[in-house]
């Protein structure tokens, strides 16, 4: 039985982040900079039922006895043997690893699930589609996540610039592929400051919680620049997007979810002649976005180094 490898690639929210969680749209596009990695190979000489995980870089190795039950990574094996409905694999030794900082709004926590659920199905000698890696990788991001709108297990899953709504909770998630008429090209700044999902998505629960009304404003005037910059990106109308990006990211302040760090960087790179920027995933860390012609980007991503990004990638949406 060979080894099989699946690799994933990060991702970026450019639109719509928390007001999506809210049945909102919103508009996130993989990057292929960072990836997380699932590597099965078969476990010589071992009984059948024995996996043994390896994911070096979060100091975790052992049989899946060993670690906890409710860890993501033995909570998606789980789910892919109940899937197949294998009850004793073959021996196996599964090797995690990602370059996707932890905690940064790159969707690390979901690139290893899919990773994960694509290798191991396959090495049981299940192809599952596309739309089940991603469900199945939902239920794990639910359990960390707490209340994910899907858009990071989409983007992950499908590898492709994604428009996502999870709709009103009556109708099931709405997501297409955008076809990006004219490439464009974006500066990633890393603030450093590790900000998981789960608190931040959390804390605009508390907030929307007591000011329901000014929450959900803010909220919609999101979901309308979303659509915006959907058309935009779809007509080739690129110069619309940095305003819009730069509009979304006062509503992303308003919530509450921007931070002196993403502030000073937002603002790093528009005085370099970034035509917008913004925030990009959970905020109060993490990482923001600059959209930048691709002669200055270089500029953009050293003059956030210098303003203390820890950090940089320059990403080309097409
Ligand atoms: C995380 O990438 C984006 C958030 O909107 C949370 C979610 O959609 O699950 C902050």
């Amino acid at each position: 039985m060979p080894a099989i490898t699946a690799t994933t690639p990060g991702k970026i929210i450019l639109f719509g982040e928390h007001a999506v969680v809210y049945g909102q749209p919103a508009i996130a596009v993989p990057v292929n900079q960072v990836k997380a990695r699932a590597i099965i190979s078969p476990g010589i000489g071992q009984p059948s039922g024995w996996i043994y995980l390896q994911a070096p870089d979060i100091d975790l190795e052992g049989t899946l006895e060993d670690i906890p039950h409710d860890h993501p990574l033995v909570i998606a094996i789980k789910e892919v043997l109940q899937e197949t409905g294998i009850e004793q694999p073959p021996a196996m030794i599964v090797r995690i690893t990602s370059t996707i900082p932890v905690a940064a709004g790159l969707g690390s926590g979901a690139a290893v699930s899919v990773a994960m659920i694509r290798a191991l199905s396959e090495f049981l000698g299940v192809i599952l589609s596309d739309e089940r890696v991603s469900q199945m990788t939902f239920e794990v991001e639910k359990i960390y996540h707490g209340t994910p709108s899907g858009i990071d297990n989409s983007v992950i899953t499908y590898q492709q610039p994604i428009y996502f709504s999870r709709g009103d909770g009556t109708n099931s998630p709405q997501m297409e592929i955008i076809r990006v008429k004219k490439p464009f090209t974006l500066v990633i700044g890393d603030s450093g400051i590790p900000s998981p999902t789960a608190s931040t998505v959390g804390d605009v629960r508390k907030a929307w919680q007591v000011n329901k009304t000014v929450y959900q404003e803010l909220f919609q005037k999101t979901g309308r620049i979303t659509e915006q910059a959907r058309t935009a990106i779809t007509k080739g109308n690129n110069e619309l997007l940095g305003p819009l990006m730069d509009a979304n990211q006062e509503l992303l302040g308003k919530m509450g979810v921007s931070s002196p760090e993403l502030d000073h960087l937002i603002h790093a790179a528009r005085e370099t002649g970034a035509q917008g920027a913004k925030l990009s995933g959970g905020g109060k860390g993490g990482n923001m976005i600059a959209l930048a012609s691709p002669e200055i980007a270089h500029q953009i991503a050293g003059a956030l180094s210098e303003a203390g990004a820890v950090r940089t990638i320059i990403t080309t949406v097409e």
